[in-house]
């Protein structure tokens, strides 16, 4: 459909809760199609509806920038069901450009979600999948891979937040 603009740090409606999705209908898939575009276009491993500035319970997942064997998958309303483990893990995100940090989160995760056919799905995942899947699943919470880093991390950081947010 369309390759939309990344909205970026500084930008207050990344820090907004995200909606349910109330049924699975023409335009959650266009929002989608548009989704797909948009991360094939970055070449980044997901991509949250917030992040192109809608406040839908929607993220998409695409490790075959990294892994040629992985599938585009498409998580409606999720939910995580069960974390187990820790793993520290560099991490970055689209409306972050040029910025990768060190991140502790869950090692394993299980996740329920909606596909785009509205039907139930359920996967327990580990490795780049599950990172991919917590940190999406924060955009829809309001919550950034900057909120993991250490105080140490965020402060030599800040002056390139500072820039980031000048220019959104
Ligand atoms: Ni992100």
């Amino acid at each position: 459909m369309a390759v939309r603009p990344i909205v970026t740090y500084g930008d207050p409606v990344l820090r907004q809760l995200s909606e349910p999705v109330s049924e699975v209908n023409q335009a959650v898939k266009d929002l989608v199609s548009d989704m797909v575009d948009t991360v094939k276009k970055a070449q980044g491993l997901g991509l949250a509806a917030v992040q192109i500035g809608v406040l839908k319970r929607v993220f998409i997942v695409d490790l075959s920038a990294v892994d040629i064997t992985a599938n585009l998958t498409v998580f409606i309303n999720p939910e995580i069901v069960e974390t187990r483990g820790q793993v520290e893990l560099e991490e970055g995100c689209l409306s972050f450009p040029g910025i990768y940090q060190k991140c502790t989160r869950p090692a394993i995760v299980h996740v329920r979600a909606l596909d785009l056919n509205g039907r139930p799905f359920e996967m327990t995942v580990d490795g780049l999948a599950a990172r991919a899947i917590l940190h999406e699943y924060d955009h829809l919470e309001g919550k950034l891979f900057i909120d993991y880093i250490s105080p140490i991390a965020r402060t030599l950081l800040k002056g390139r937040l500072k820039k980031l947010a000048a220019a959104s």
